[in-house]
């Protein structure tokens, strides 16, 4: 049945946006709508209008100049409002943004989301409310700025079987990694860069320690094989721990250091990793530089498909969520069964998979020490080493500091499991001569 527009009976003649949050992506989002062709209601054909923005601080300056009555501090003013049909949370964080779209999908609301930590934490729960109230939940900007690998896994992808993702998601994170490399940029400095083109998180801790690319990669693998990992699954390590030595030693090795996040299946279980890696200067990983996000995915038919996109940012992550709400607002006139992403399915639906511990990884890896500068050091490092059955690949002796007798060593090793080394390492730690376990790096070939 249609009105004399063409337009089902049952779409309404304007379809009403509340928009929660008005920061960096905020702020996109509402120019993007607010535009006389909005690429909405361009592409769409309906009218799709911005009826509320809620912010925390109403008297705080804006980037933008809103028309009269939009903006309001009490989140009813959206939940409440029954003629407000799809909601955009860019707000951030678990509370109370989790409530929200609870209360939102519950009252029979679209909703479409940026945030990576309550999809990550509760998506599973989220997407079951939004089936039985067959309302729409979408999250590509979750993961991955303006790339659009959320709905490639649910649907391009979804006949693979996916053996690998392996991804830099963290665009913060590789902004400072880039810039501490090629430009000798300090770590605080990086960060402050970062920051000020509204890259980094509200708390910059959960991109720098390696929690906002674990939250991504729980999202990613959840749909990949089709089971709700939880984020505590993700073995995570930031990159607070590098060091400029470390940048030289893997320039000199052939390498750049990528802060890395992968998932893949090792015998029937799943392996899920954040850590800083050494990548082959020659990889198109170590090729992926500044604010620039790439998820590498290989799956049973497709074989490896490279998508790479700017990661974070206002307008490449508006570009993911306006994307988002074209779809909500073409599925809000689908009468056929509801697409895979509107039924909400996705995380649950495969078999359980068991997830291996990070001691079980089998990778080649970088150790950096400061020792003793003595006879024989060098003989008891590679005898720990040989009792560890953990093969050395190469040894560099470069520093030495006469003043201090010290000197600084790095290893690189073959194949060798995580477990061993670290117990290795421990061992290494307790020689008198040995000062300090600097670094372990692992490299990903
Ligand atoms: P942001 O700049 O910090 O903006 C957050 C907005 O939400 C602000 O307008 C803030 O209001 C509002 N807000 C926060 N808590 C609120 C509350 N309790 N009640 C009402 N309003 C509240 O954050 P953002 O960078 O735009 O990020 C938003 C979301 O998108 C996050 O989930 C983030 O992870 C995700 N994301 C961000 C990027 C990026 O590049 N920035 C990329 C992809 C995904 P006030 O303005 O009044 O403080
Ligand atoms: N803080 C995140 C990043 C924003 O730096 O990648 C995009 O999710």
């Amino acid at each position: 049945m249609t009105q004399s527009s063409g337009v089902p009976a049952d779409i309404p003649a304007v379809i009403n946006v509340g928009l929660m949050g008005l920061g960096v992506v905020g702020t996109g989002v509402a120019a993007t709508l607010l535009r006389k062709n909005s690429p909405v209601s361009d592409v769409t054909g309906r009218s799709v209008r911005l009826k509320k923005v809620l912010v925390r601080d109403l008297s705080r300056p804006r980037d933008i100049d809103l028309p009269p009555g939009l903006l309001t501090a009490d989140a009813e003013d959206i939940l409440a409002d029954p003629d407000i049909h799809i909601v955009v949370e860019v707000m951030g964080g678990t509370d109370p943004a989790e409530s929200y779209l609870k209360q939102a999908l519950s009252a029979g609301k679209h909703v479409v989301t940026a945030n990576k930590e309550v999809m990550a934490k509760s998506g599973p729960e989220l997407l079951a409310l939004a089936r039985e109230n067959r309302a729409n939940l979408l999250f590509e900007a979750s993961v991955g700025g303006g790339i659009p690998i959320v709905g490639c896994l649910m649907n391009e992808l979804a006949a693979n079987d996916i053996r690998s993702i392996r991804s830099i998601i963290n665009g913060t994170t590789n902004y400072i990694l880039t810039r501490m490399a090629h430009h000798r940029t300090s770590f605080q400095q990086a960060l402050r860069e970062a920051q000020d083109l509204g890259y980094a998180e509200a708390d910059p801790t959960n991109d720098i320690e390696g929690i906002d690319a674990a939250y991504k990669l729980t999202i990613l693998a959840s749909l990949a094989y089709r089971c709700a990992f939880q984020h505590e699954d993700v073995y995570c390590e930031g990159i607070s721990k590098l060091e400029p030595q470390d940048f030289r030693y893997a320039q000199e090795l052939g390498y750049a250091i990528k802060s890395l996040a992968i998932a893949n299946l090792v015998d029937g279980a799943v392996q899920l990793r954040v850590y800083p890696a050494f990548v082959p200067a020659e990889h198109m990983l170590a090729k992926v530089d500044g604010v620039y996000n790439a998820v590498e995915v290989d799956g049973s038919l497709c074989g490896q498909v490279l998508f790479h996109g700017m990661g974070a940012g206002r307008e490449p992550t508006t570009s993911a969520v306006v994307g988002d709400l074209i779809e909500v607002v073409r599925n809000m006139g689908r009468h056929a069964a509801p697409s895979r992403v509107q039924a909400g399915e996705g995380p649950q639906n495969g078999p359980a998979l068991a997830v291996r511990p990070i001691g079980d990884l089998q990778a080649r890896y970088y150790i950096r020490l400061d020792v003793a500068d003595h006879p024989g050091v060098l003989a008891q490092i590679a005898k720990v080493f040989g009792d560890g059955q953990i093969s050395i690949a190469a040894v560099l002796q470069r520093d030495t500091h006469p003043e201090t007798e010290s000197a600084e060593i790095v290893i690189t090793t073959h194949p060798a499991k995580e477990e061993s080394v670290q117990h290795a390492l421990q061992a290494m730690a307790g020689l008198p001569q040995v000062r300090k376990v600097s670094n372990m790096i692992r490299i990903e070939e």
